[in-house]
């Protein structure tokens, strides 16, 4: 069958639509990245999930089990461990789309080709937007400032850092952050992003492999709430982070990116981690109405983009042109 939705994303996926399931720490392995797939998106493992490369063959291999379809690997540099031997794995069980975060990834470039893969780095500032484009990647997934995930100092919010990477960019660029329904798919494409990457929708999802009190949470919560707004519009301060910076080398590798991790992720000095972890979602959990199958969620998001572009807008915009 033709796909229906069929660009530069849908390509170098390999997917019926170029929607992909965010990076999870301790979510993202094959149960809900096979769902994804399965249900026309694109699905990631996060590396990470894993310490030892094997138990990644495993998962990877749990997947093709669950969909034919085809489903990244994510590795998270820095936070995954012994990431030679992981992509290793991850290229060798035949995996063609790689996509690396939280750190620059260029340096795996030579084995992710020499694989015949595709690489898609992941970033949360248009700057290290363009560096990406110049270091050979086949596409730049762009996190605004209403995401959840690693925020970084010149973070800005998704309208305007994904629209001001597609002025200046060739790669296809993918926005994440905040998305999750037909309306804010729709106003993606129309930003220019060629594909969308959500995290905090698919975690309500009945294959997310967390609690149903978390997923109950995600769906009472309001983008309003202090917990959400605060995580997500507070970008990193300056002065902290060069601090930490400053301190790479001077201890052990784990203990610092420990330390990073603090900083980027947004953690409030007066709020213990685990509170702030159990939000596990970002401005997006407005558009959660209630806990559904992951191909439910895909389904309604793509019917709806449908109707927004093909009917909505279009009679909107008659309406108001006059020639
Ligand atoms: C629970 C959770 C854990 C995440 N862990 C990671 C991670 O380990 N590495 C990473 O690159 N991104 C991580 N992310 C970020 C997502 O991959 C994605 O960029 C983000 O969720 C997009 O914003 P959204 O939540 O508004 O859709 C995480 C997101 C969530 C919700």
């Amino acid at each position: 069958m033709k796909n229906k939705w069929n660009n530069r994303v849908t390509q170098i996926l390999g997917s019926q639509y170029p929607i992909m399931l965010g990076a999870m720490q301790g979510i993202g392995k094959s149960t809900l990245a096979a769902s994804v797939s399965e249900a026309g998106g694109f699905g990631i493992i996060t590396a990470h999930c894993f310490r030892k490369p094997e138990k990644l063959r495993n998962d990877i291999r749990k997947a093709k089990s669950m969909t034919s379809k085809p489903f990244g690997v994510n590795f998270s540099i820095g936070l995954v461990r012994d990431m030679d031997a992981m992509l290793d794995v991850a290229l060798d069980e035949g995996i063609k789309v790689i996509e690396t975060s939280v750190m620059p990834g260029k340096e795996y470039l030579p084995k992710i080709r020499e694989a015949g893969a595709k690489w898609i780095h992941k970033v949360a500032c248009v700057e290290h937007a363009l560096s990406t484009e110049r270091q050979g990647a086949d596409a730049v997934i762009i996190v605004g400032m209403e995401g959840i995930g690693f925020k970084h100092v010149s973070q800005l919010p998704t309208l305007i850092g994904v629209t001001w990477a597609v002025e200046q960019m060739k790669i296809p660029v993918i926005a994440a952050g905040g998305i999750g329904n037909g309306r804010t798919v729709a106003a993606a494409l129309g930003m220019g992003a060629e594909g969308i990457c959500m995290g905090t929708m698919f975690v309500a999802t009945d294959e997310c492999p967390v609690g149903k009190r978390h997923k109950r949470s995600l769906v009472d919560a309001k983008p309003s709430d202090p917990l959400f707004r605060n995580q997500a519009l507070n970008p990193p301060d300056m002065s902290v982070f060069e601090e930490v910076m400053k301190d790479r080398g001077n201890m052990s590798m784990e203990e610092w990116l420990k330390r990073l991790e603090k900083v980027m992720l947004q953690q409030s000095p007066d709020k213990p981690y685990e509170a702030q972890e159990m939000a596990g979602g970002s401005l997006a959990v407005g558009f959660i109405d209630g806990i559904v199958p992951v191909k439910e969620l895909i389904d309604t998001i793509v019917s709806d983009t449908e109707e927004i572009l093909l009917n909505q807008i279009p009679n909107q915009f008659s309406s108001i042109y006059k020639m």
